[in-house]
Protein backbone atom coordinates (compact mmCIF):
# COMPACT_ATOMS: atom_id res chain seq x y z
CA UNK A 1 0.00 0.00 0.00
CA UNK A 2 3.09 2.36 0.75
CA UNK A 3 6.21 2.37 -1.03
CA UNK A 4 8.84 3.48 1.66
CA UNK A 5 6.65 2.96 4.85
CA UNK A 6 5.63 -1.03 6.58
CA UNK A 7 2.28 -0.78 8.59
CA UNK A 8 1.64 -3.70 10.88
CA UNK A 9 -1.67 -3.78 13.30
CA UNK A 10 -1.20 -5.59 16.28
CA UNK A 11 -3.03 -5.80 19.57
CA UNK A 12 -4.80 -2.67 18.63
CA UNK A 13 -1.06 -0.61 17.55
CA UNK A 14 0.44 0.50 14.66
CA UNK A 15 4.48 -0.01 14.09
CA UNK A 16 5.04 2.39 11.44
CA UNK A 17 8.78 1.63 9.87
CA UNK A 18 10.39 3.87 7.70
CA UNK A 19 11.47 1.79 5.29
CA UNK A 20 14.56 3.36 2.59
CA UNK A 21 17.26 0.98 4.61
CA UNK A 22 19.79 1.85 1.83
CA UNK A 23 19.24 5.59 2.44
CA UNK A 24 19.31 4.91 5.97
CA UNK A 25 15.43 5.93 6.08
CA UNK A 26 16.03 9.56 4.97
CA UNK A 27 12.61 11.22 4.39
CA UNK A 28 11.95 12.23 1.21
CA UNK A 29 8.65 13.92 -0.52
CA UNK A 30 7.14 10.60 -0.88
CA UNK A 31 8.07 9.50 3.09
CA UNK A 32 6.81 12.74 3.99
CA UNK A 33 3.55 12.50 1.93
CA UNK A 34 2.95 8.83 3.09
CA UNK A 35 3.77 9.74 6.90
CA UNK A 36 0.84 12.07 6.30
CA UNK A 37 -1.66 9.60 5.08
CA UNK A 38 -0.50 6.92 7.71
CA UNK A 39 -1.12 10.08 10.22
CA UNK A 40 -4.69 10.65 9.01
CA UNK A 41 -5.43 6.59 9.70
CA UNK A 42 -4.27 6.70 13.15
CA UNK A 43 -6.49 9.78 14.23
CA UNK A 44 -9.34 8.47 11.93
CA UNK A 45 -9.33 4.49 12.54
CA UNK A 46 -11.18 3.56 15.62
CA UNK A 47 -8.98 -0.15 15.77
CA UNK A 48 -5.72 1.59 15.82
CA UNK A 49 -5.48 3.14 19.59
CA UNK A 50 -1.16 3.54 19.64
CA UNK A 51 1.50 3.97 17.33
CA UNK A 52 5.15 2.95 17.56
CA UNK A 53 7.24 4.91 14.63
CA UNK A 54 10.51 3.50 14.09
CA UNK A 55 13.25 2.49 11.37
CA UNK A 56 13.85 -0.47 9.17
CA UNK A 57 17.04 -2.29 9.47
CA UNK A 58 19.57 -2.36 12.65
CA UNK A 59 21.58 0.98 11.52
CA UNK A 60 19.12 3.86 11.31
CA UNK A 61 15.86 4.99 12.57
CA UNK A 62 15.62 8.01 10.21
CA UNK A 63 18.99 10.23 9.10
CA UNK A 64 17.35 12.86 8.11
CA UNK A 65 15.73 14.84 5.25
CA UNK A 66 16.72 13.34 1.81
CA UNK A 67 19.96 15.69 1.39
CA UNK A 68 19.81 14.92 -2.31
CA UNK A 69 16.47 16.96 -3.01
CA UNK A 70 18.29 19.74 -1.25
CA UNK A 71 20.09 21.20 -4.20
CA UNK A 72 16.55 21.94 -6.40
CA UNK A 73 15.30 24.19 -3.62
CA UNK A 74 15.33 27.86 -3.50
CA UNK A 75 13.70 29.57 -0.38
CA UNK A 76 10.19 29.70 -1.45
CA UNK A 77 10.71 25.44 -1.84
CA UNK A 78 12.47 25.30 1.61
CA UNK A 79 10.04 27.35 3.22
CA UNK A 80 7.41 24.96 1.82
CA UNK A 81 9.20 21.48 2.64
CA UNK A 82 9.27 22.62 5.93
CA UNK A 83 5.52 23.75 6.24
CA UNK A 84 4.04 20.65 4.91
CA UNK A 85 6.44 18.50 6.74
CA UNK A 86 5.13 20.14 9.88
CA UNK A 87 1.32 20.15 9.31
CA UNK A 88 1.04 16.89 7.30
CA UNK A 89 3.57 14.91 9.68
CA UNK A 90 5.15 16.45 13.06
CA UNK A 91 2.45 18.56 14.05
CA UNK A 92 -0.03 15.89 13.56
CA UNK A 93 2.39 13.14 15.83
CA UNK A 94 2.68 15.55 18.77
CA UNK A 95 -1.05 16.50 18.94
CA UNK A 96 -2.68 12.96 18.21
CA UNK A 97 -4.95 12.42 20.52
CA UNK A 98 -3.50 8.96 20.70
CA UNK A 99 -0.14 7.90 22.24
CA UNK A 100 2.54 7.75 19.71
CA UNK A 101 6.05 6.20 20.74
CA UNK A 102 9.12 6.55 19.34
CA UNK A 103 11.71 3.49 19.26
CA UNK A 104 14.65 4.80 17.69
CA UNK A 105 17.44 2.37 16.57
CA UNK A 106 19.79 4.08 15.10
CA UNK A 107 20.81 7.17 13.31
CA UNK A 108 17.88 10.16 14.69
CA UNK A 109 19.44 13.09 12.92
CA UNK A 110 17.92 15.88 11.37
CA UNK A 111 14.49 15.30 10.57
CA UNK A 112 15.08 12.22 12.35
CA UNK A 113 15.76 13.14 15.54
CA UNK A 114 12.94 15.80 14.89
CA UNK A 115 10.45 13.11 14.21
CA UNK A 116 11.41 11.16 17.39
CA UNK A 117 10.89 14.88 19.24
CA UNK A 118 7.65 15.46 17.50
CA UNK A 119 5.97 11.74 19.34
CA UNK A 120 4.72 11.70 22.85
CA UNK A 121 7.96 10.08 24.33
CA UNK A 122 10.94 8.05 23.22
CA UNK A 123 12.72 4.92 23.67
CA UNK A 124 16.09 4.19 22.56
CA UNK A 125 18.42 1.02 21.50
CA UNK A 126 22.24 1.26 22.51
CA UNK A 127 23.02 1.54 19.30
CA UNK A 128 21.16 4.45 18.71
CA UNK A 129 22.34 8.25 18.25
CA UNK A 130 21.04 11.26 18.38
CA UNK A 131 22.07 15.06 16.34
CA UNK A 132 20.61 18.12 14.81
CA UNK A 133 23.65 18.63 12.35
CA UNK A 134 22.00 20.95 9.83
CA UNK A 135 24.41 23.77 10.88
CA UNK A 136 26.81 21.23 8.36
CA UNK A 137 24.69 22.14 5.62
CA UNK A 138 24.60 25.58 6.14
CA UNK A 139 20.92 24.86 7.53
CA UNK A 140 18.25 24.96 10.50
CA UNK A 141 16.16 22.37 11.73
CA UNK A 142 13.06 22.94 9.71
CA UNK A 143 10.68 20.20 11.05
CA UNK A 144 10.52 21.42 14.92
CA UNK A 145 13.66 20.97 15.83
CA UNK A 146 14.56 24.57 17.48
CA UNK A 147 11.32 24.68 19.10
CA UNK A 148 11.45 20.93 20.39
CA UNK A 149 15.29 20.19 21.19
CA UNK A 150 14.59 23.56 23.46
CA UNK A 151 11.95 22.08 24.94
CA UNK A 152 13.56 18.54 26.08
CA UNK A 153 16.77 19.48 26.73
CA UNK A 154 16.53 23.54 27.77
CA UNK A 155 18.09 26.32 26.19
CA UNK A 156 21.59 26.24 26.42
CA UNK A 157 22.35 21.91 25.50
CA UNK A 158 19.78 22.74 22.65
CA UNK A 159 21.97 25.52 21.25
CA UNK A 160 25.61 23.27 21.78
CA UNK A 161 23.99 20.57 19.81
CA UNK A 162 22.07 22.68 17.27
CA UNK A 163 25.76 25.07 16.91
CA UNK A 164 27.77 22.57 16.92
CA UNK A 165 26.41 19.40 14.52
CA UNK A 166 27.36 17.00 17.97
CA UNK A 167 26.37 13.37 17.73
CA UNK A 168 25.54 12.25 20.65
CA UNK A 169 25.13 8.38 21.97
CA UNK A 170 21.58 6.92 23.73
CA UNK A 171 23.21 7.23 27.51
CA UNK A 172 24.19 11.38 26.89
CA UNK A 173 20.50 11.52 25.15
CA UNK A 174 19.17 9.95 28.41
CA UNK A 175 20.71 11.60 30.60
CA UNK A 176 19.46 15.20 28.90
CA UNK A 177 16.13 13.98 28.68
CA UNK A 178 15.64 12.90 25.06
CA UNK A 179 14.66 9.29 25.87
CA UNK A 180 12.99 8.09 28.31
CA UNK A 181 14.78 4.86 28.44
CA UNK A 182 17.71 2.70 26.87
CA UNK A 183 17.75 -1.03 25.81
CA UNK A 184 18.98 -3.80 23.93
CA UNK A 185 18.51 -3.85 20.23
CA UNK A 186 16.28 -6.82 20.94
CA UNK A 187 14.12 -5.33 23.58
CA UNK A 188 13.50 -2.24 21.69
CA UNK A 189 10.65 -2.97 20.44
CA UNK A 190 9.12 -5.65 23.07
CA UNK A 191 9.63 -2.64 25.71
CA UNK A 192 8.07 0.19 23.43
CA UNK A 193 4.97 -2.03 22.87
CA UNK A 194 4.84 -3.03 27.16
CA UNK A 195 4.65 0.60 27.63
CA UNK A 196 1.96 1.11 25.24
CA UNK A 197 0.20 -1.92 26.24
CA UNK A 198 0.03 -0.33 29.86
CA UNK A 199 -1.00 3.35 28.34
CA UNK A 200 -3.80 1.91 26.23
CA UNK A 201 -5.56 0.14 29.19
CA UNK A 202 -5.85 2.85 31.05
CA UNK A 203 -8.97 5.81 30.09
CA UNK A 204 -8.38 6.90 26.39
CA UNK A 205 -10.05 10.58 26.69
CA UNK A 206 -7.80 10.67 30.10
CA UNK A 207 -4.86 10.13 27.96
CA UNK A 208 -6.17 12.35 25.39
CA UNK A 209 -6.17 15.15 27.70
CA UNK A 210 -3.27 14.14 28.94
CA UNK A 211 -1.34 14.70 25.53
CA UNK A 212 -3.03 17.90 25.14
CA UNK A 213 -2.19 19.54 28.38
CA UNK A 214 1.39 18.64 28.56
CA UNK A 215 1.90 19.74 25.15
CA UNK A 216 0.23 23.44 25.99
CA UNK A 217 3.03 23.35 29.33
CA UNK A 218 5.69 22.34 26.81
CA UNK A 219 5.23 25.51 25.01
CA UNK A 220 4.09 27.65 28.32
CA UNK A 221 0.51 28.11 27.28
CA UNK A 222 -0.22 30.93 29.69
CA UNK A 223 -3.81 29.01 30.12
CA UNK A 224 -2.64 25.83 30.82
CA UNK A 225 -3.60 25.55 34.35
CA UNK A 226 -7.02 27.23 33.72
CA UNK A 227 -7.46 24.07 30.78
CA UNK A 228 -6.34 21.90 33.20
CA UNK A 229 -9.60 22.50 35.11
CA UNK A 230 -11.93 22.01 32.43
CA UNK A 231 -10.23 19.30 30.84
CA UNK A 232 -10.68 17.46 34.80
CA UNK A 233 -14.23 18.44 35.04
CA UNK A 234 -14.91 17.83 31.56
CA UNK A 235 -13.62 14.48 32.23
CA UNK A 236 -15.92 14.00 35.42
CA UNK A 237 -18.74 14.08 32.82
CA UNK A 238 -17.16 10.38 31.14
CA UNK A 239 -18.57 7.02 31.61
CA UNK A 240 -15.32 6.48 32.07
CA UNK A 241 -14.26 8.09 35.47
CA UNK A 242 -17.63 6.62 36.49
CA UNK A 243 -16.28 3.54 36.13
CA UNK A 244 -12.42 4.10 37.33
CA UNK A 245 -14.07 5.47 40.41
CA UNK A 246 -16.27 2.72 40.78
CA UNK A 247 -13.55 -0.04 39.94
CA UNK A 248 -10.95 1.38 42.83
CA UNK A 249 -14.19 1.21 44.88
CA UNK A 250 -15.43 -2.66 44.32
CA UNK A 251 -11.31 -3.35 44.32
CA UNK A 252 -11.43 -4.79 40.64
CA UNK A 253 -9.63 -3.82 37.46
CA UNK A 254 -10.91 -1.19 35.46
CA UNK A 255 -12.87 -2.12 32.24
CA UNK A 256 -12.68 1.37 30.13
CA UNK A 257 -14.55 2.47 27.01
CA UNK A 258 -13.08 5.93 26.20
CA UNK A 259 -16.47 7.41 26.58
N1 LIG B 1 19.79 12.12 2.82
C1 LIG B 1 20.00 11.37 1.72
N2 LIG B 1 20.76 10.26 1.72
C2 LIG B 1 21.30 9.88 2.88
C3 LIG B 1 21.11 10.60 4.06
C4 LIG B 1 20.30 11.77 4.01
N3 LIG B 1 20.04 12.50 5.10
N4 LIG B 1 21.79 9.99 5.06
C5 LIG B 1 22.37 8.91 4.50
N5 LIG B 1 22.07 8.84 3.18
C6 LIG B 1 22.50 7.83 2.21
C7 LIG B 1 23.94 8.01 1.81
O1 LIG B 1 24.04 9.00 0.80
C8 LIG B 1 24.28 6.63 1.32
O2 LIG B 1 23.72 6.45 0.05
P1 LIG B 1 24.58 5.74 -1.14
O3 LIG B 1 24.88 4.36 -0.60
O4 LIG B 1 23.65 5.74 -2.30
O5 LIG B 1 25.82 6.55 -1.30
C9 LIG B 1 23.52 5.74 2.28
O6 LIG B 1 22.48 6.55 2.82
C10 LIG B 1 24.34 5.21 3.43
O7 LIG B 1 24.93 6.32 4.09
P2 LIG B 1 26.50 6.48 4.36
O8 LIG B 1 26.79 7.93 4.51
O9 LIG B 1 27.27 5.73 3.35
O10 LIG B 1 26.63 5.72 5.77
P3 LIG B 1 27.73 5.97 6.88
O11 LIG B 1 27.58 4.87 7.86
O12 LIG B 1 29.07 6.17 6.28
O13 LIG B 1 27.32 7.37 7.57
C11 LIG B 1 25.78 8.97 8.56
C12 LIG B 1 26.12 7.47 8.29
C13 LIG B 1 24.40 9.01 9.18
C14 LIG B 1 26.81 9.56 9.53
C15 LIG B 1 25.82 9.74 7.23
O14 LIG B 1 25.03 9.05 6.27
C16 LIG B 1 25.28 11.14 7.33
O15 LIG B 1 25.97 12.02 7.84
N6 LIG B 1 24.05 11.40 6.83
C17 LIG B 1 23.45 12.70 6.78
C18 LIG B 1 23.00 13.13 8.14
C19 LIG B 1 22.44 14.52 8.09
O16 LIG B 1 23.12 15.49 7.86
N7 LIG B 1 21.14 14.64 8.34
C20 LIG B 1 20.46 15.89 8.38
C21 LIG B 1 19.89 16.23 7.08
S1 LIG B 1 19.03 17.79 7.16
Amino acid sequence: MYTTILTSLQEQILTITINRPDKLNALNKTVIEELGQIMVSVYTDDTIKAAIITGAGPKSFVAGADISEFLELDGSGGQGLAKKGQDLVFNKIENCPKPIIAAVNGFALGGGCELAMACHFRLASESAKFGQPEVNLGLVPGYGGTQRLTQLVGKGKAMELMMTGAIIDATEAKSLGLVNHVTSPDELLPKTTQLLKTIISKAPLAIAKIISLTNLAAIGHPDGLELEVAAFGELFDSADAKEGARAFLEKRPASFKGI
